[in-house]
């Protein structure tokens, strides 16, 4: 069984929507793993099960060696540290930048009566430094710039120092410097040894962090393919996730994509030839081939 993650034919039903479908995942230790896949995808609600906020309908999810359905969700979830824009929405404005920090410990937002330790308060201003945002300690969350807020929240999800880092479309929102800016830190806590497992959604290979070790490829509830991302994020695996011909390219630690032009040859059919061009270890894409259309 794997340390971190183990999910074995995971399903979600919503009323008559499959939001997931058959999703088998593991993620072992040490892993630092990416979700690729369009909008609609089932991206958030994969965080979701991970970060023990929902239940699968169908099979079995284990995080963090505890089965969702059998664990206590109140003691899983302070090991686990979670960003998202979800999150981000329920901070009052007038909370101030330590406090968000801080109640972390207590799995709560909104500082009311607790009294924290001088242990968590250093804490939280060093975790508050390692992100560049010591210096908004005393400001209120609600006066923060998109970019603040992201590298706010990021230290909030490390404060409870989890076993689990999940983080939903971190660099969403944030301009050219504020992008870079945010995945040059993800960088640095992706290359620690120290840090957890990190889980990390976008829709963008540009938002990709260096030192991601792992990428799993999501289109409509299915894993098109996963596994170490050298192997797994393919030209042909990407346009599979996103139904159109994509070109590929890679700049050392970083990945950029676009449409191929019309009237290129390998334009012609995003899924054709998958089932042989995906390398073994991998899930095939081309297993896509025969698959009843589901609602949305
Ligand atoms: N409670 C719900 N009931 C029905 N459909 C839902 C519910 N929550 C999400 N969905 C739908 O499930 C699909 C997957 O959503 P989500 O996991 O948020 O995708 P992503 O994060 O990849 O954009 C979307 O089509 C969304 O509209
Ligand atoms: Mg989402």
């Amino acid at each position: 069984m794997s340390d971190v993650l183990d999910f074995a034919g995971v399903g979600v039903a919503r009323g008559t929507s499959i939001l997931l479908d058959d999703v088998t995942w593991q993620v072992e230790e040490g892993e630092r793993w990416v979700i690729l896949g369009p909008n609609g995808a089932g991206k958030t609600t994969l965080l979701q099960l991970a970060a023990a906020r929902m239940h699968p309908t169908r099979g079995t999810a284990t995080v963090l060696g505890e089965r969702l359905g059998r664990v206590d969700v109140f003691e899983l979830r302070p090991r686990i540290g979670l960003a998202s824009a979800a999150l981000a929405e329920r901070i009052p404005g007038g909370e101030l930048v330590r406090d968000v920090v801080l109640t972390a410990s207590y799995g709560v937002v909104g500082r009311w009566r607790e009294s924290y330790e001088r242990m968590d308060v250093s804490r939280a201003r060093r975790l508050l430094n390692a992100l560049g945002a010591e210096h908004l300690s005393e400001r209120t969350y609600g006066t923060l710039s998109e970019g603040e807020c992201k590298r706010v929240l990021i230290a909030r999800a490390l404060m409870t120092d989890p076993e689990l880092m999940l983080l939903d479309e971190p660099a969403a929102g944030l301009d050219l410097a504020g992008r870079e800016d945010l995945l040059n830190r993800l960088g640095q806590i992706a290359a620690d040894l120290e840090a957890p497992a990190l889980v990390l959604v976008t829709h963008h290979v540009e938002e990709i962090p260096p030192g991601i070790t792992d990428v799993l490829l999501l289109r409509e509830g299915r894993v098109i393919a996963s596994g170490p991302i050298e192997r797994t994020l393919t030209e042909q695996n990407l346009s599979a996730t996103f139904g159109l011909p994509l070109q590929l390219e890679r700049h050392e630690e970083r990945w950029s994509a676009h449409a191929r032009p019309a009237g290129d040859a390998s334009a012609a059919d995003p899924l054709a030839g998958l089932a042989n061009a995906t390398p073994a270890g991998t899930t095939s894409a081309g297993e896509l081939g025969g698959r009843p259309d589901r609602p949305q």
